[in-house]
């Protein structure tokens, strides 16, 4: 039986990558529904975008929900920096036509874990933690019913990229990855310190625009804008797939390594807010919370990844 999960989600190209992976692969993975954060881009922006993908997909009848506009205690920090001003930049977009469901993110995310069997739905946040950490603080009994928390976050050996100490998703809202990982529920976390290991480059877009489809073609004009910060700030060869580390973890598990180690998320440091301080040696004592990955089998996930955009 395929996997049931829930998109959480702040599109944002790698995002938009990531929903297509998810989406091309019905076989495997049953979306029962995105739910759209405030991170990349302010959330109206993210909603829509979120739709604009699903209606590329051939999948307008999926729901879509909008949550949070806001971290749990802190101003909203968005990235147009790395994504441009509407989040997708890159092609020229038509606005969504299938709607927005009425129902608020926090409430989807709360009645489908407590009407679906306990252990049977993950949730697979791309963005700040802010829905899930509010859906767990609102009903605290769905924390035990979630299978697992697949996130893309957090940095350790390969350091921050909004800081010099914290990863985007972690740093736009601290407290609610602290929330999140201090939980107890079963976590899967895939840092910078993979995803800088999942890169683009010209023969990999040239391999999506090959596919002579207007996925592939819109894959490789994201991919194309979203390497242009990481080339510049990292000297990298191409843009690191961040959130498509996600579902592709889900869909192929054994591409990926790392360590079952304790993981806390720092919300007073004066320089170090939002880091995710992995205790990658077990020095400190403290209870593992979290699969903490870091390596990545690029060709395999470039395989992976391909091979099923090129099926939309
Ligand atoms: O730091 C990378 C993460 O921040 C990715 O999820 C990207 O989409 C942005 O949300
Ligand atoms: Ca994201």
């Amino acid at each position: 039986m395929a996997r049931q999960i829930i998109i959480d989600t702040d599109p944002g190209q790698d995002d938009a990558v990531a929903i297509l992976l998810a989406l091309a692969s019905p076989e495997d993975l049953t979306v029962l529904g995105l739910t759209a954060v405030a991170g990349n881009v302010p959330l109206p922006l993210t909603q829509k975008n979120t739709r604009i993908v699903c209606e590329l997909a051939g999948k307008p009848q999926m729901r879509v929900f909008a949550g949070c506009d806001a971290p749990l205690q802190r101003k909203l920090v968005t990235a147009e920096h790395v994504h441009g001003k509407t989040g997708l930049d890159g092609p020229k977009l038509d606005d969504p036509v299938m709607p927005l469901q009425p129902q608020h993110a926090v409430d989807f995310i709360i009645d489908t874990l407590r009407s679906a069997p306990s252990g049977t739905v993950t949730l697979c946040p791309l963005g700040p933690l802010t829905n899930i950490a509010t859906a767990f603080l609102k009903a605290p009994d769905i924390i035990a019913r979630v299978q697992q928390v697949v996130l893309m976050g957090g940095a350790y050996f390969e350091v921050g990229n909004i800081t010099p100490a914290a990863e985007f998703n972690i740093f736009v809202d601290p407290e609610a990855a602290a929330v999140v990982f201090g939980s107890g529920v079963p976590l899967v976390v895939l840092p910078l310190d993979v995803t800088h290991k999942a890169l683009t480059s010209a023969a990999r877009i040239a391999a999506f625009r090959a596919m002579g489809t207007r996925v592939g073609a819109m894959v490789a004009e994201w991919t194309d804008f979203f390497e242009r910060f990481d080339v510049q700030k990292y000297g990298s060869q191409g843009a690191p797939l961040h959130d498509p580390c996600v579902i592709a973890y889900l869909l192929r598990p054994d591409l990926f390594s790392g360590r079952f180690i304790n993981v806390e998320i720092e919300t007073k440091g004066e320089f170090t807010l939002g880091m995710t301080v992995a205790d990658w040696w077990g020095v400190s004592g403290r209870k593992p919370n979290a699969l903490f990955i870091g390596h990545v089998d690029e060709a395999g996930f470039f395989d992976l990844l391909t091979g099923r955009i090129a099926r939309l």
